[in-house]
């Protein structure tokens, strides 16, 4: 069992340690507060299994562009689809506040992310050089659009 819920400032320091165990980079404590606490522009959804965070994602609402800044599950509970449940969470959220696109970066090397970012409808929409660190990579920006209704 587990609970799709949305991120609660007690989460930061779960998600932090989220974040450590999968980014060579993890994000600063402060930077997720900052996120967490911006609640009219941030969206950060966690997975709770057996009441222990083991999967987070955020994004950013931007005029009318919704940015997915990072989704991260922990490595033991990979392939189980909550990388596709919190995705589809962001998407959903972000179209529901107004936004008319959804971008994201995603390591050119990244097969695991792009495979499941294409499953639910982003396509490539261009290239950043070198935007990656440790180690330097470039970066596909991906997009979804909304659907006109
Ligand atoms: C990318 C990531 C979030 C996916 O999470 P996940 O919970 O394992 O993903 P899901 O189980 O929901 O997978 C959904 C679909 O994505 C694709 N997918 C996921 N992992 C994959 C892999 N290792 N290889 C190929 N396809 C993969 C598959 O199509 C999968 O569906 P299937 O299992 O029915 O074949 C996870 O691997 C992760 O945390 N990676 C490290 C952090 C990261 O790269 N984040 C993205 C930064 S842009």
């Amino acid at each position: 069992m587990f609970v799709l819920r949305r991120a609660v400032e007690a989460d930061i320091e779960s998600i932090y340690q989220v974040d450590k165990a999968v980014f060579t980079i993890p994000w600063l404590v402060e930077s997720i507060r900052d996120d967490i606490e911006d609640k009219d522009n941030r969206i950060y959804y966690v997975i709770d299994v057996d009441d222990q965070v083991i999967a987070y994602a955020g994004a950013w609402l931007v005029a009318d562009e919704g940015q997915i800044t990072n989704i991260a599950v922990l490595p033991n509970y990979r392939r189980q689809g909550y990388g596709a449940i919190l995705t589809r969470k962001l998407i959903k959220e972000c179209f529901a506040q107004g936004m008319q696109e959804i971008f994201l970066e995603v390591r050119v090397s990244n097969q695991a992310a792009q495979t499941l970012y294409r499953r639910l409808g982003f396509t490539v929409k261009g290239l950043r050089k070198q935007y990656y660190s440790k180690p330097t990579e470039d970066a596909y920006i991906m997009s979804l659009v909304k659907e006109k209704e």
